[in-house]
């Protein structure tokens, strides 16, 4: 099994990242720790415990991490988005909704506490402990992982490689280069791309290439447990909130799946279709184009290439994989 560490912000896709990783027997998932980033730090905790619990697994630790970026506030708005939001009529609240996991009323009666070490520390704890290195994938702002890669730099050599959602090379959503994670915290995202370590990067140009349809929600309905269910009411209301949310990327009955993809791709590897390595630079220093990750995808500048930068996935298998590990959870 491969050790992996879950580092999340749930978000739709980040509950279907985790019963993804629960309910696959190719992962052993040693810890799952928290960031904000689609919500505030203690709405996407609650969300998590409550994921976790409900899908059967209370055995799995869960630590809580940084509470808003290493320098910038949290919640800051990108003005571009907020202005295609205005002129398209957007419904408010985004893609996640106001509770951050809108369309599914957890039970209130979750024993499921948080550790009371730190998410950092508990990362650490874990890859000391480890005889094999540790895979990480970050589904929300890298902060933590930046903040662990500065407190604990001898451990890197722990860390197999980080499979990460976020960024993006090609596919625009607001302006070139922009996705929400790398967004939210430049300079965390910077200290990640810099470390030297692999990098897998599921940014847009692959989430908007492997799209869930109502098909695929029928599927994992069809399952029947108590998990897929919960899974089938959230990616409804997930497609309904993004594609009301994004209106101008004009999608109707599909919708993106991200945080999923960085997790399919460490337990399937074979599902990565097209992906090639190149040299992502972080821009911290600007205004408009903070956290974006430029793309050096024509080999233009000869910088050392840092990052895998994945495109495109098979699309079946990628749903198959998510609909089997819904019946594997409770
Ligand atoms: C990313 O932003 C969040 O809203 C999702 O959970 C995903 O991690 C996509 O840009
Ligand atoms: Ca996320």
């Amino acid at each position: 099994k491969i050790p992996v560490i879950i580092d999340c912000d749930p978000g739709h896709d980040d509950m279907m990242a985790l019963v993804l990783a629960i309910g696959s027997p190719a992962l052993d998932v040693k810890l799952v720790t928290t960031v904000a980033g689609n919500k505030p730090l203690e709405m996407v905790t609650r969300n998590c415990l409550n994921v976790m619990h409900y899908i059967g697994a209370d055995d799995i630790p869960i630590a809580v991490g940084c509470d808003s970026p290493l320098v910038r506030p949290q919640n800051h708005v990108d003005p571009l988005l907020a202005e295609m939001r205005r002129n398209t009529g957007a419904i408010s609240e985004g893609a996640h909704g106001k509770s951050g996991l809108d369309g599914f009323t957890f039970p209130e009666d979750n024993p499921k506490k948080p550790e009371e070490i730190r998410a950092v520390e508990y990362m650490a704890k874990i890859l000391k402990e480890s005889e094999e290195p540790v895979t990480l994938i970050p589904t929300g702002p890298l902060t933590n992982v930046a903040l662990l890669l500065k407190c604990y730099p001898d451990l890197k050599p722990k860390i197999k490689k980080i499979s990460m959602m976020g960024g993006t090379c090609k596919f625009v959503f607001t302006r070139k280069y922009m996705e929400f994670n790398t967004f939210v915290d430049p300079e965390a995202t910077k200290i990640v791309f810099e470390s030297g370590l692999p990098i897998d990067m599921y940014g847009y140009d692959v989430t908007y290439s492997v799209l869930y349809d109502k098909e695929a929600i029928e599927r994992m309905r069809r399952n029947g447990n108590q998990s897929s269910l919960m899974v089938a009411d959230l990616l409804d209301t997930f497609m309904y909130r993004h594609n009301h949310a994004f209106r101008w990327l004009g999608l109707t009955d599909v919708c993106p799946i991200h945080d999923a993809c960085a997790v399919a791709g460490v337990i399937a590897p074979d599902l990565v279709t097209e992906a090639a390595y190149m040299h992502v630079d972080i821009q911290t220093d600007g205004k408009l184009f903070d956290g974006a990750t430029v793309c050096d995808y024509e080999d233009i500048l000869g910088g050392e290439k840092n990052v895998r930068v994945i495109f495109n996935m098979n699309t079946p298998g990628f749903i198959d994989l998510l609909v089997r590990s819904g019946a594997a959870c409770k």
